[in-house]
């Protein structure tokens, strides 16, 4: 079976080096691999409207700022089709289907969806669209037989509920769609990046992120401020790697070349850990080196998207052409998966065919 990608974000704001580590660098490394037939990258702009419907215009916006992101971490359009999900309306179509197979408290059960209800106090309140995303999150995966789905690990019960309906599909009607399976990453680290002020997560609202398109200077700003080990405070005094945000982005992002590069007095990261543990080893040193790290990796990425900038009706254009290439996709599984409900009418000449005898084989 030919091997596949789909993957996307909902355009509610730039991207940051959460979603560099946790996808993007991945998404990348996939396209280049030669291993996959496909690559599809969409922006989930109906996804991000289900809960945005006061901010359509939030969502406008940060189109350009996702497709920007995209290019300069080096998706290719000439390797990966780009897409906008509002402008593939098979996807609508699809998912009105997939309704019938999945039950209300099959999607309350979602943890994706649970905690997100939390966290939004939608409570009693929840709108029907944000309630039922995973079924539309289902009909992204599946429009385009998508066998591999490279996601943050907070997309896991999306796929396994994705899974699920295809596989219900394929029993009730007939083996039309293809059960996709996630990729996240192996490191930790990179599985849940955490905000440059130690909390769980990298978030707009708690102005926690380093965007990819942040400047040298607000890089270097953001990392000489990160949290490190409240009790760490004099250079001698032993320092804890738990919640210890510098050591966790070096999980992230440090390779052993970096340290014949800018920290040779260390043969590895194990050893920089050991010092700060035993103490006698200064977090000033430490976000140095990470700094250094950030800057050799955003440095490519921030001259790519300047070029970029330069032309953004191209950009546009780009994503123009990848929902075309997208929709005529789309477009064909939607026609199977018609054909599997037996709602493909005008296409049976045998139906037809054997209703007029029915009503006429009198004559
Ligand atoms: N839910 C994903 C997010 O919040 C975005 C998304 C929408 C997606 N459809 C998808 C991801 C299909 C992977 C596959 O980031």
């Amino acid at each position: 079976m030919d091997k596949i990608i789909l993957t996307g974000d909902r355009p509610t704001g730039k991207l940051h080096i959460g979603h560099y580590v946790g996808s993007l660098r991945r998404r990348v490394e996939l396209q280049n691999s030669g291993e996959y037939k496909k690559t599809y990258i969409m922006i989930a702009d109906a996804q991000a409207l289900t809960d945005n419907i006061e901010n359509p215009e939030k969502v406008r916006e940060n189109i350009i700022e996702v497709a920007l992101d995209y290019l300069s971490c080096g998706l290719d359009p000439a390797k990966a089709t780009l897409f906008i999900q509002s402008q593939i309306p098979e996807l609508c179509e699809l998912t009105f289907y997939y309704m019938d197979l999945v039950t209300v408290a099959r999607l309350q059960r979602n943890p994706t969806v649970k905690s997100e209800i939390q966290m939004r106090n939608f409570e009693a309140s929840i709108p029907v669209g944000f309630f039922t995303y995973p079924i539309s999150q289902a009909s992204d995966i599946t429009a385009f037989k998508a066998t591999t789905v490279p996601v943050g690990e907070d997309q896991l019960p999306m796929i396994e509920q994705t899974r699920e309906i295809v596989h219900k599909f394929n029993t009730v009607y007939a083996p039309v769609l293809v059960e996709p399976a996630a990729l996240i990453p192996e490191n930790e680290a990179c599985q849940r990046l955490p905000g440059t002020d130690g909390k769980a997560k990298m978030s707009k609202s708690l102005g926690n992120c380093i965007y990819l398109s942040d400047s040298a200077d607000e890089v270097h700003t953001k990392i000489m401020s990160m949290y490190t080990d409240p009790l760490h405070l004099q250079v001698s005094d032993p320092g804890h790697l738990e919640g210890n945000t510098v050591f966790t982005y070096l999980d992230a992002f440090c390779r052993p070349e970096h340290f014949e590069r800018y920290l040779p007095e260390y043969p590895s990261l194990d050893e920089l850990k050991a010092h700060y543990q035993r103490g006698g080893l200064g977090d000033v040193k430490v976000k140095k080196f990470l700094e250094k790290i950030m800057q050799e990796t955003l440095e490519p990425i921030r001259a790519r998207r300047k070029e970029l900038e330069k032309d953004i009706p191209a950009v546009y254009e780009i994503l123009k052409k990848g929902s075309e290439t997208a929709r005529e996709t789309a477009a064909q599984t939607l026609s199977e998966v018609k054909s599997a409900m037996r709602i493909n009418y005008f296409e049976d000449q045998e139906l037809i065919q054997r209703q007029s005898e029915k009503y006429n084989s009198g004559n």
